[in-house]
């Protein structure tokens, strides 16, 4: 195994990513608290405090500086921008521009995501994103952020993985909330409608707001491997649960590019991850090089469009397999780049271990939180990871 360096180019954005919902604690007024407590079985333990970071976002900055990161993936929750339809709350739009300056103070750049998969009650129970009026309360909402991206903010994001809002919505009109063991289940053809006439309706309202503001958003690629002879299935599977969006970024400023293990297809369908693969704490196969072809298969369906990663991690209490797995990840982003894709930041998920989505078990984060205290200790991945963020170098290792 031999090992080299490729020097980042230029303002190449050098970040960690978090979620409103999974770090913030007590969403008290999104459809995902109302979710965790009405015995949904497949949550384990509900948000909670989380890591408390509606209070402790300043450490969680001050902590990915010192570790050498120049750039910040957060959200601005919606449920409590707008904690009633059409009331926006303008203690709840100062929090977040608290968030925006006390970044540009730190020398972190902001990157803003508008809707990372909460959304408030109310929206929730007047028929989410199918009912009549979706779109331009979405876009209402967007409009009134204007307080919170207009100024500073370079990069926001639309709607986190529209494609699993999709996905989640198929599989719950299914009957079936949960994961299947293989695969992902059909989108909801009329939510992914809706979500994308929904980005494109944000993306006007923050041109609105300031023309300048590069706006995309963040699709999760879930990097179908067609087995010999299986490339059209694996084609047509892969069309309603990635292409459509990915298309649909065609004319943004950027995409972003989220990616964590790979799906392989044979000629009947996606087939079961190897029983003796190594597997992450969320029982995804460990696979490293997931966000090179992920980048390769954007770019083929997105052209000229910038590409940034925007999630891009492992699952796992064993920290020294983190750093291997980022390893194996930005030999991938730098091969990309060599090879001449468009390629403009980086971000990794998590800065925290938070909350997954209905269990705390599964450790994304490169900062561990005491679910008690809420003390944050950086693991060394994060120390690592950071490092890159100052010597500008990314590792290249040939196997
Ligand atoms: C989401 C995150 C999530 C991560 C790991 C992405 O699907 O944007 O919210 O925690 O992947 O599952």
């Amino acid at each position: 195994m031999s090992s080299s360096q490729l020097p980042l180019p230029a303002h190449f954005l050098w970040g960690a990513a978090t979620a409103a919902h999974q770090i913030e604690g007590n969403n008290t007024n999104s459809d995902w608290w109302q979710k965790e407590h009405s015995g949904t079985p497949q949550i384990a333990e509900p948000s909670l405090d989380a890591c408390d970071s509606y209070h402790r976002w300043r450490e969680d900055m001050d902590l990915l500086v010192e570790l050498g990161f120049t750039d910040y993936r957060f959200s601005v929750e919606w449920a409590r921008v707008e904690p009633a339809p059409g009331h926006f709350s303008p203690a709840e739009l100062a929090h977040y521009r608290r968030m925006v300056d006390g970044a540009i103070e730190r020398g972190l750049r902001p990157m803003v995501t508008l809707h990372h998969f909460t959304v408030p009650r109310w929206f929730a129970e007047r028929g989410g994103w199918t009912a009549d009026g979706a779109v331009d309360l979405f876009a209402r909402y967007v409009a009134a952020t204007a307080p919170v991206i207009g100024s500073g903010v370079r990069h926001v994001c639309t709607i986190n993985e529209p494609n699993m809002i999709a996905v989640m919505a198929g599989a719950a009109k299914a009957g079936d909330i949960g994961w299947g063991p293989v695969g992902t289940p059909a989108p909801d053809g009329a939510t992914t409608e809706a979500v994308i006439a929904a980005h494109r309706a944000a993306v006007r309202a923050v041109k609105d707001i300031d023309a300048d503001i590069q706006v995309g958003w963040t699709v999760a690629n879930q990097n179908y491997q067609a087995l010999p002879g299986a490339e059209d299935v694996t084609a047509a599977y892969r069309y309603p649960r990635e292409d459509v969006f990915l298309e649909a970024a065609r004319g943004d400023d950027f995409l972003g590019v989220q990616a964590y293990t790979r799906t392989r297809v044979g000629p009947e369908g996606p087939i079961p991850t190897p029983e003796d693969a190594e597997r992450t704490l969320t029982d995804w196969e460990y696979y490293p090089p997931a966000i090179g072809p992920a980048l390769r298969h954007s770019a083929d369906v997105v052209g000229e469009v910038p590409l940034i990663v925007t999630e891009n991690g492992i699952a796992t209490d064993d920290d020294t397999r983190r750093i291997d797995y980022y390893t194996g990840a930005l030999s991938e982003v730098a091969a990309a780049i060599e090879d001449g894709l468009d390629i403009r930041g980086y971000y990794a998920w998590s800065a925290l271990d938070n909350y997954e989505w209905g269990s705390y078990e599964p450790t994304f984060g490169l900062i561990a939180v005491d679910p008690v205290t809420f003390e944050r200790t950086p693991k060394p991945s994060a120390a690592w990871l950071g490092g890159i963020g100052r010597t500008r170098e990314l590792p290249r290792v040939a196997s």
